[in-house]
């Protein structure tokens, strides 16, 4: 007997679940830059499924890997025995990475491989004998996931509120966003390298010796696609250098060609010490986290009694195998279709195309850094975020999905994105805020 299937069950995370109940959005199926509705209505992919689907969906050589693993080796831990998918993907990663960072922990999911990262960062701290660089820093507005260790080091306030105390000795670098001097830059803003100065702060009233890490997404991209201000980077590098301080770069978003690089740290010329990877690293087939370690740190922790673990941690779907199958034949499709490049190509139109809404009413801001990009939207007077939600609306009711976040359109197409699918995508967003009150 099938058992009935209606909406009240589902709670829909990070989604307003009545709102959606009374007015669902349904989707059957999905290829290339679109779903499909169960009544055939296509929708073009703004946002490559939520930053995941980089070469586009339903991509073959990808869903024929999963079959296939799922044929052969449905499932193994790699807790203490392995399988071959594993090592080949890791080494696979490590070719990717910039030099140096060739160690890789698996997780299953952008949140669970930041919390690898920050509990890294501190087992590293304690084996060299640093066991009081316990505090971790991240930043204002900044988003790493929902764990408790990522959502400690996260700057978006109500994400927070609900939760209570989490990690204590967490402190926060400010945002990089600054609207009055950088609104409107095209590409990275001229403006705030030295907000990475603030490190300096922060280290002068708790001093270096209490702080483990800095964990900064590259470009932040759920809260509003905010790239880094020109400098900012290096500069946060240079003083976490000089400070003994790991520096994170967390790439659920920026990995994987977003930026036209494999990394976002090799578009800045940036290396940190660690880098959280997850999402497009399997094209969003299955869940997967990865986080990439310098081999300093790796060779730190390889101490204590021969034959005993040298890290307390791990998960049980580490490594999956119907994982590391999707992320190895992911790896292959963005490197044969060379779409890194393409990506590369693609951001100059999409430049000029996200930049010729300003203008538009309500537009107060636009930002954009390889294939991603935002618009901001002012809201109404008592009305945070209304004009935007009602854009992401019109927009969903005209066959091109986007995303609102706060006052924000954000958008992160997948890589495969033509010419025509840009104008049409920017062409729907325009007519949204044409239409609006
Ligand atoms: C920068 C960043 N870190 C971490 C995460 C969390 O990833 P997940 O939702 O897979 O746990 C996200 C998700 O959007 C992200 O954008």
């Amino acid at each position: 007997m099938r058992t009935p299937n209606d909406l009240d069950q589902l709670w829909m995370p990070f989604t307003a679940n009545r709102r959606f109940k009374q007015q669902p959005k349904m989707v059957h199926s999905a290829s290339g830059m679109y779903f499909t509705a169960a009544n055939g209505d296509r929708l073009l992919d703004g946002l490559a499924g939520l930053w995941c689907v980089n070469a586009g969906h339903d991509c073959k050589p990808i869903v024929e890997a999963i079959r296939a693993q799922a044929g052969t080796l449905d499932f193994c831990s790699i807790f203490s025995i392995g399988h071959p998918q594993a090592f080949e993907l890791a080494s696979r990663l490590a070719l990717l990475a910039p030099d140096g960072i060739d160690r890789v922990f698996f997780s299953n999911s952008g949140s669970e491989a930041v919390d690898t990262a920050l509990k890294v960062a501190l087992a590293y701290h304690r084996a060299i004998g640093h066991g009081t660089r316990q505090r971790l820093v991240g930043r204002e507005r900044s988003y790493h996931g929902v764990g408790f260790g990522g959502l400690s080091v996260a700057g978006v306030g109500a994400h927070r509120k609900q939760f209570g105390l989490l990690l204590p000795g967490a402190l926060h670098l400010p945002m990089t966003y600054d609207k009055r001097r950088n609104a409107f830059s095209q590409g990275q803003p001229e403006h705030g390298a030295d907000l990475a100065d603030a490190l300096e702060q922060l280290v002068g009233i708790h001093d270096a010796s209490t702080i483990a890490a800095v964990i900064v997404e590259p470009v932040s991209g759920a809260p509003g696609v905010i790239p880094p201000p020109k400098g900012y980077l290096k500069r946060l590098r240079e003083l976490c250098t000089r400070h003994g301080i790991l520096l994170i770069f967390d790439e659920v978003i920026t990995g994987f060609g977003r930026l036209g690089t494999n990394f976002a740290s090799q578009y800045f010329d940036v290396t940190p010490d660690i880098i959280c990877s997850a999402k497009a690293l399997t094209n969003g087939s299955v869940p997967m986290g990865a986080t990439l370690v310098s081999r300093h740190i790796y060779d730190a922790l390889m101490t204590g009694p021969d034959g005993a673990p040298e890290l307390m941690h791990g998960y049980t779907y580490s490594g999956h195998p119907l994982a590391c199958a999707a992320a190895l034949a992911t790896l292959d499709v963005y490197r044969d279709q060379g779409l890194f490049a393409h990506s590369a190509k693609m951001a100059l139109l999409w430049q000029d195309a996200i930049h010729a809404l300003r203008g538009l009413p309500h537009v107060v801001d636009i930002r954009n850094l390889g294939l991603l990009g935002a618009i901001e939207i002012a809201s109404a007077p008592g009305e945070q975020g209304g004009r935007a939600q009602a854009v992401f609306q019109h927009c969903f009711d005209n066959g091109v999905l986007v995303r609102a976040s706060g006052e924000n359109i954000v958008l992160s197409p997948p890589l495969i994105m033509t010419a025509n699918e840009i104008a049409i995508l920017f062409g729907a967003i325009t007519k949204a805020i044409k239409s609006l009150p």
